[in-house]
């Protein structure tokens, strides 16, 4: 279907070079905290090459007010620093999520990637020094767009075959949009992108409560969820999300935290858990072939307080909901976000977020009766992996 070939290392590093020279000089390179800045009519964002990451989004509220709507950092700097790295607004690859055992097959071989998580008995987000523990070349910068690009070297955490990726980040009035491309070089290889955004509709800046937990979350093609053990490892099962329970979010629009009295919603984000850190199917197939651009969208975050909608558009086939259940106050806000009188520590509480995560189905390369290979593994000569998305911003 694509004939094109992109560039691989010997020219991107020649693009590197160029952008370097004017992103060094020009009025277009970073500020003094290490951010650049993209913005349209009605929205402004800020990213870092660590990790591809957004650091800041400004949306207008109802009101008109100016709200910082996604979490970060103040300065570039520091993404490296924190210790507990919830790898903020960043791209997590080259393969997002969990794998289990930190092992997948390949064409009857069986590679072992860097565990990270868990005592050490899977992989979440590509390893140890996944992407989003990387700085990323700033290749394209213009007022309205920004491309980061990366080259992952054959064997980086265990994973086999060089990966050159390009990420783009374009605003346009009142939406900003994704579109993350990665080519497998030389060897077959999983990979699976997201953006891994944390918001917060209010800013922090909602008087009666610094949580997220009375954002309305609405996914009206996610009828099921992926289902998982304790450790969130998926164990090949599908789940319904019954009407009515824990986990339905299609039937009609529900707060996040609608149903946390309910029993069952413990465990249900791994053991001992209450909340949501859970991969829901987004199934479009009845509606016959369909145009994410047109059709959806597959997922709808709305606050009443500053009465800011996103509505998300993509191509990919599920969405991860997490409800910052491991949030504990130890992550400073930014000096853009919380309030200024001292009555709330400046800090983001237990479900003081919510993480969307655009993606395809979550270690499908250890599910192979998913029969989601051409989604999760690519090589030399196959088309590249492509993400896009747009998240669309309205007040009401
Ligand atoms: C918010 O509104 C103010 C005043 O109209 C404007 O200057 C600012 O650019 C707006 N912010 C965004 C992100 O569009
Ligand atoms: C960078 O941001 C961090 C976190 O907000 C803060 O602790 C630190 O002082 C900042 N560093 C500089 C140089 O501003
Ligand atoms: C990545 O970029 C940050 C911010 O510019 C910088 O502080 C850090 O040293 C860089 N890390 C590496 C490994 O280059
Ligand atoms: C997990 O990986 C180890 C090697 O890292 C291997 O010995 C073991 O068989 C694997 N277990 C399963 C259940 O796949
Ligand atoms: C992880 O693996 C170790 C053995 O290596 C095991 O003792 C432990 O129970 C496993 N599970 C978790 C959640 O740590
Ligand atoms: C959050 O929603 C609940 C009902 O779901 C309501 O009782 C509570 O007052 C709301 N809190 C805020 C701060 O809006
Ligand atoms: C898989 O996990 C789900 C969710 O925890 C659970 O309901 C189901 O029984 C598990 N199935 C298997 C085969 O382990
Ligand atoms: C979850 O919340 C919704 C909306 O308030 C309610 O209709 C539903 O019965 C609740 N489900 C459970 C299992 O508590
Ligand atoms: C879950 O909570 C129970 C009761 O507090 C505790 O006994 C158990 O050790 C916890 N399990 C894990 C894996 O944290
Ligand atoms: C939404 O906010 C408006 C004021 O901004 C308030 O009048 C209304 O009661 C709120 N609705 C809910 C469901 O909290
Ligand atoms: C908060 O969570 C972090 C990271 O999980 C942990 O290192 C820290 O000890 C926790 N702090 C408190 C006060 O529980």
């Amino acid at each position: 279907m694509v004939s094109f070939r992109l560039p691989t290392t010997l020219a991107l590093l020649a693009a590197s070079v160029i952008a370097q020279d004017y992103g060094g000089n020009g009025p277009l390179g970073p500020d003094e905290n290490g951010k650049y800045e993209i913005s349209a009519e009605g929205i402004r964002g800020l990213f870092i090459p660590y990790g591809a990451s957004i650091s800041n989004l400004f949306v207008n509220d109802t009101n008109g007010i100016e709200r910082d709507i996604v979490l970060g950092f103040d300065n570039a700097t520091h993404y490296s620093e924190d210790p507990y790295h919830p790898h903020f607004g960043g791209v997590p690859g080259r393969y997002a999520n969990r794998i289990k055992n930190s092992s997948f097959m390949i064409d009857g071989t069986e590679y072992h990637v860097l565990p990270n998580e868990n005592n050490n008995n899977d992989t979440l987000h590509g390893g140890p020094h996944g992407w989003d523990y990387r700085n990323f070349t700033v290749v394209a910068h213009t007022t309205s767009s920004i491309t980061f690009s990366l080259v992952d070297p054959d064997g980086e955490q265990g994973f086999p075959g060089e990966v050159v990726s390009y990420i783009t980040y374009t605003m346009t009035p009142n939406e900003w949009h994704l579109k993350m491309v990665a080519l497998s070089t030389t060897k077959k290889t999983p990979i699976m992108l997201s953006s891994h955004t944390y918001w917060n509709l209010d800013a922090f800046q909602n008087d009666d409560t610094a949580l997220a937990l009375n954002h309305t979350l609405y996914l009206p093609y996610s009828g099921q969820r992926i289902g998982a053990d304790g450790i969130l490892i998926p164990n090949g099962t599908i789940l319904p999300n019954d009407l009515y329970s824990v986990n339905d979010f299609w039937s009609a629009p529900k707060q996040i935290g609608a149903n946390f009295s309910s029993p069952d919603l413990l465990g249900n984000c791994g053991t001992n858990c209450t909340g949501y850190d859970t991969c829901y199917l987004v199934n479009r197939a009845q509606n016959g072939p369909y145009d994410w651009r047109t059709e959806g969208p597959v997922a709808s975050l709305f606050s009443n307080f500053t009465g800011i909608q996103v509505d998300i558009f993509t191509d990919q086939d599920a969405f991860q909901v997490y409800s910052c259940g491991g949030q504990n106050g130890s992550i400073p806000l930014k000096s853009t976000q919380g309030l200024t009188d001292g009555s709330r520590p400046r800090v983001v509480e237990q479900y003081g977020c919510i993480v969307m995560e655009v993606e395809d189905w979550i270690d499908a390369i250890n599910q192979p009766e998913w029969q989601r290979d051409k989604k999760n593994i690519f090589g030399p000569g196959d088309d590249p992996y492509v993400l896009e998305a747009r998240y669309s911003f309205s007040v009401n």
